[in-house]
């Protein structure tokens, strides 16, 4: 098997698919790997590395995308790298197709078998390689919010732990998963005062349990939603369905009673965003301010920290990846349910009833 590594190109990326690690074991298992020229410099693994550990490098992209039976990236194809797509290839990586028509009617006109990354199941029915980048997203957002809020930002200048003898910041999350977890995690660190909603009250004991009243659970619910997001000063949306398109959750209404100079970071952007109010933005202009709140919504955050980033990643993906190869990707994917779980697009049919619903194809 030959597998292929493009540099990555969407704004402010810095994950590359694999490490020179991963490389040597793939190399070891019997693939070849072909690496674009610095794909992974922005997270700290040089050229070098990679032919040490047995890659070919080479200075086009196209020549990684035409040599390569297995593409491994990190996030979705872009529109400048549709017409690179081979027929029939198979495309393992973050796809989020419900929130990517255009994408999956490529996939679908060129019968690519795409992996997905979000929905590939582990023998618990969680999601193992959501799970680093979302415990990633989760901690940033606190870090971007408290950032956003600094007066000199834009925000309203409230220190989320304050100091003693004035109120802490509100930090309101909803969605108590991987990614809300960890958001509620960082601000009750930093000393703020904590509300995390999510429908799922399992989730809601975990959190109870672990911070002992220093965090307030709530059943997401209207009533509770708007009274908490009015309070809000950092609105953290955590949602997901998975696969499917991100509920609204906020409405815009709500948005509107909250305190100008708050901000929202809308981690489930990448499935659509779960506060009506919110649009993609990217890490070259991450904000924008609508009824005086400060809006961040970058679908690929972990990209800020893409040593960290990759590192997680490809450690999540790697049983996966040395399984395509030691099976080939056929025998892989028959004799692994998690894996199987993981593929959107197979003979120019969406392959995932989730994905399908969203985008209005039939399965
Ligand atoms: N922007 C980024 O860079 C980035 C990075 C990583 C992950 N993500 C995205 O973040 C989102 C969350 O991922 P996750 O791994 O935390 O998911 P998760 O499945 O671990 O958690 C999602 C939570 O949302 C809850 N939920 C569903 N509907 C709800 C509702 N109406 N109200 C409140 N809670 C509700 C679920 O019960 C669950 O606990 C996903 O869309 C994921 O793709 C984005």
């Amino acid at each position: 098997m030959i597998i292929g590594v493009p540099k990555e190109i969407k704004i402010g990326e810095t994950r590359v698919s694999m490490t020179p690690s991963l490389c040597r074991r793939c190399v070891a298992l019997g693939a070849r790997v072909i690496m674009e020229k610095s794909a992974g410099i922005t997270a700290g693994f040089v050229d070098a590395e990679y032919r040490a550990a047995g890659a070919k490098v080479v200075a086009e992209s196209a020549q990684v995308w035409r040599g390569a039976d297995l593409i491994l990236k990190v996030k979705e194809p872009l529109p400048a790298e549709y017409r690179l797509i081979r027929d029939g290839q198979a495309l393992f990586t973050y796809l989020h197709l419900a929130a990517g028509p255009d994408l999956a009617r490529v996939l679908l006109k060129k019968r690519v078998l795409g992996i997905a990354y979000e929905t590939v199941e582990g023998t618990d029915g969680a999601f193992p390689l959501l799970k680093p980048m979302s415990q990633i997203a989760g901690r940033l957002s606190i870090q971007i919010g408290s950032y956003f809020l600094q007066s000199q930002h834009g925000g309203s200048g409230v220190l989320l732990g304050g100091i003693p003898g004035t109120m802490p910041g509100h930090v309101v999350v909803v969605g108590a998963g991987n990614s809300g977890a960890h958001a509620v995690q960082m601000a009750a660190g930093m000393g703020a005062r904590v509300t995390v909603l999510d429908l799922d009250t399992r989730k809601l004991e975990a959190l109870d349990t672990e911070y002992r009243g220093r965090v307030v659970t709530l059943m997401s619910n209207p009533a509770n939603l708007e009274r908490e997001v009015a309070d809000a000063d950092l609105l953290v949306g955590a949602v997901l369905i998975p696969a499917a398109k991100a509920p609204t959750v906020v409405t815009r209404q709500m948005v509107a009673r909250m305190r100008r100079g708050s901000v929202i970071v809308d981690i489930a952007i990448d499935q659509g965003g779960c506060i009506e109010s919110i649009r993609p933005t990217s890490h070259e202009n991450p904000v924008y301010e609508e009824h005086g709140v400060i809006h961040y919504a970058v679908p690929n955050m972990p990209a800020l920290v893409g040593r960290t980033s990759t590192i997680g990643l490809t450690q999540a993906t790697e049983p996966y990846v040395a399984m395509l190869v030691r099976h080939g990707i056929e025998g892989a994917i028959s004799s692994t349910p998690g894996l199987a779980r993981g593929v959107n697009t197979e003979n120019g049919k969406i392959a995932y009833g989730a994905v399908a619903k969203a985008l209005g194809y039939t399965s």
